[in-house]
């Protein structure tokens, strides 16, 4: 692999992760992506710890085995469970989307009322609550897990009257708490954006992971080439550990992206 042209690696549990690869492509257009998606064990937001830790060093152990020369974290259930003991373990830089989210909710908050919505798994660990307490101590969090809305945005009800009452149910109790920061703890929640701001109102500011991660990994790779002097540049190749179903054209529709290449690696060759 050419230097400059080797990728970097990107994963999530499933293809919600596009989300980060849109953001990260539009910062980094040059960039070859090579994107893992474990659809076959989807959704990783009700599982252990144990096994998070698992099958995200499964999967970077393949991205790594596929010259991938950085590892973006983009699902927000690994990064949270998972991305300390990949730090400890892999030698290339690594970024999850936590601390970029955590960023950017003390960024935009006003009155340090704070919401996060995220899956079980990523609001029992508590890890947006330590990341955002880290950066500002003394910040209001107001947090709910909201395991329906991951199947909701999978089944393409993106406006749908269904989805606009399972989000007022989940942020209903935090907006009483008159959080102004809402941060979209999880990789499908940007394509249900509209939605949530109808539910909040214009004065709450959603924070979304995935663009100030693109912003972070600009910091983490500060002086490489990212051009390449060839036609072999700005290239996404997906791999995923089973067929996709109807959720990837849903994800690649709504979010521009066209991959060069889709392959299947089942999950448990992703070990070896
Ligand atoms: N990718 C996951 C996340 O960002 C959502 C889907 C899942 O539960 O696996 O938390």
């Amino acid at each position: 692999v050419k230097k400059g042209a080797a990728p970097l690696g990107v994963f999530d549990s499933g293809v919600g992760g596009l989300t980060v690869v849109a953001a990260i492509r539009s910062a980094f257009p040059g960039e070859n992506l090579l994107y893992l998606g474990d659809t076959a064990r989807v959704p990783y937001g009700g599982r252990s710890q144990e096994t998070i830790v698992r099958y995200s060093r499964e999967i970077s152990g393949a991205l790594l085995q596929r010259e991938a020369r950085a590892l973006v974290v983009a699902c927000n259930t690994a990064s949270a469970l998972a991305l300390e003991t990949l730090q400890a373990e892999v030698a290339c830089p690594l970024l999850g989307v936590v601390s970029p989210g955590a960023a950017a909710a003390v960024a935009a908050t006003r009155n340090g009322r704070i919401g996060i919505i995220g899956t079980r798994a990523t609001i029992r660990s508590h890890a947006y609550d330590l990341a955002i307490q880290a950066i500002k101590p003394g910040c209001a969090i107001y947090s709910v897990e909201a395991p329906l809305l991951v199947p909701l945005i999978e089944e393409g009800l993106i406006e749908d009257p269904l989805t606009d009452q399972a989000i007022h149910r989940y942020l209903q109790p935090m907006l009483e708490q008159e959080i102004d920061t809402l941060v979209l703890a999880c990789t499908h929640y940007p394509l249900l954006g509209l939605a949530i701001q109808r539910c909040v109102g214009p004065c709450v500011r959603l924070v979304n992971s995935a663009d100030n991660t693109a912003k972070e990994l600009a910091r983490l790779l500060p002086d490489e080439p990212r051009i390449p002097s060839s036609s072999d540049q700005g290239k996404l190749k997906i791999l995923l550990t089973d067929p996709p179903g109807p959720f990837l054209e849903i994800a690649l529709r709504e979010l521009q992206l066209s991959p060069d290449s889709i392959e299947i690696i089942p999950a448990d060759a992703l070990a070896g």
